[in-house]
């Protein structure tokens, strides 16, 4: 792991040393007294550095939960060095930079994922399912919405050189959804960023993208709320609704809601720590050499995705 940020402390490393096909063999910081608080905690050597894990040949992959301008540079160096990679959300900061990292994996036969746990949770493949199968449908509208409450002052989302900001800190959770309930495709058709001039990086924003058949996704997002976590999809035949969509608790059942024809039913998948089985899942692909080719197009989609919304907003 190279950083010991706050959110691996809280959810991510923790989960990671429940995946039995992972090993934390090494953590490292800019500073050793943090890596070796990290690793008295959760075990790991502790290192000086993020070069000298780079450099280390015992290790098959690197973890990188530094701040979104740090991800190009440092899993460029983790790709060169024979590593596959486990990125956090937002993957990078443009599409120019994902397609080279991705390229980089690509031509070293290394497997990269950005972590988009809720993606790999029972109750994102319900809700897939239930649509597959037209329990609602054909789907005309989602809503998407993921806020939450100002991070301290000095946090790294306020920081535009670090690539702070709303819509690649929470914003591209939406986009992702848009993309993997909708599909490919979709076009900003409208959007606003509301900057914080002080600070110098969007606080909040909302867009609309559309669909070539049509479609709408309405997104919502922002660190200036209070929480607020959902997914919303309209049918020609019913609506379908995912509490905590992004962040489902790993020891609660996770509940989504089918409305059909004045009807309110209730389905519950069982609970599930997301970020085991997003790790789980990394790890089971590398190591199987295969599949890599769909989640290096999902990275490219979500990069282009998100660049427009950028573009959108522009004045
Ligand atoms: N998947 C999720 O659900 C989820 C949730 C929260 C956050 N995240 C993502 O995880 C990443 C880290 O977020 P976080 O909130 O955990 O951030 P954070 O606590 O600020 O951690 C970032 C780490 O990066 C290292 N770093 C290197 N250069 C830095 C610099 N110039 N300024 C600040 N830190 C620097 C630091 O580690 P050392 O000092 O030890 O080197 C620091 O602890 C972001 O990409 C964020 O979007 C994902």
């Amino acid at each position: 792991m190279l950083g010991c940020a706050d959110f691996a402390w809280r959810k991510a490393v923790p989960a990671l040393l429940q995946a039995p096909e992972l090993e934390l063999a090494a953590v490292a910081s800019r500073s050793l007294e943090k890596a070796e608080k990290f690793a008295t905690t959760f075990g790991g050597d502790p290192l000086a550095g993020y070069e000298r894990l780079i450099e280390r040949r015992d290790i098959d992959a690197v973890y990188v939960p530094l701040p979104p301008s740090l991800h190009e540079g440092w899993v460029l160096k983790a790709l060169e060095a024979g590593k596959h990679v486990f990125v956090e959300k937002p993957f990078s900061l443009t599409a120019a930079s994902a397609r080279r990292m991705v390229e980089a994996a690509r031509s070293r036969g290394r497997f990269l994922m950005e972590d988009f746990a809720f993606r790999h949770h029972g109750q994102t493949a319900g809700a897939r399912e239930m649509i597959g199968r037209g329990d609602l449908g054909e789907i005309r509208v989602l809503r998407a919405s993921f806020g939450y409450p100002p991070p301290a002052p000095a946090n790294i989302r306020y920081d535009r050189s670090l690539g702070g900001g709303a819509l690649l800190d929470c914003g591209v959770y939406c986009a992702q959804a848009a993309l993997l309930f909708l599909g490919q495709g979709l076009k900003a058709v409208g959007v606003h960023l509301r900057q914080d001039q002080a600070k110098g990086v969007d606080v909040s924003g909302a867009a609309m993208l559309a669909s070539p058949s049509g479609q709408v996704a309405q997104l919502a997002f922002g660190f200036e709320h209070f929480y607020q976590c959902e997914v919303a999809l309209w049918g020609s035949q019913g609506k379908l609704t995912l509490e905590r969509a992004f962040t489902p608790l790993p020891d609660q059942e996770a509940v989504v809601w089918l409305e059909r024809q004045g009807r309110r039913e209730e389905r519950r998948f069982p609970a599930e720590n997301q970020y085991v089985s997003i790790f789980q899942h990394f790890a089971r692909t590398a190591v199987s050499g295969k599949d890599f080719e769909a989640e290096y197009a999902r990275i490219l989609e979500q990069a282009v995705c998100v660049e427009a919304i950028q573009k959108g907003a522009l004045p």
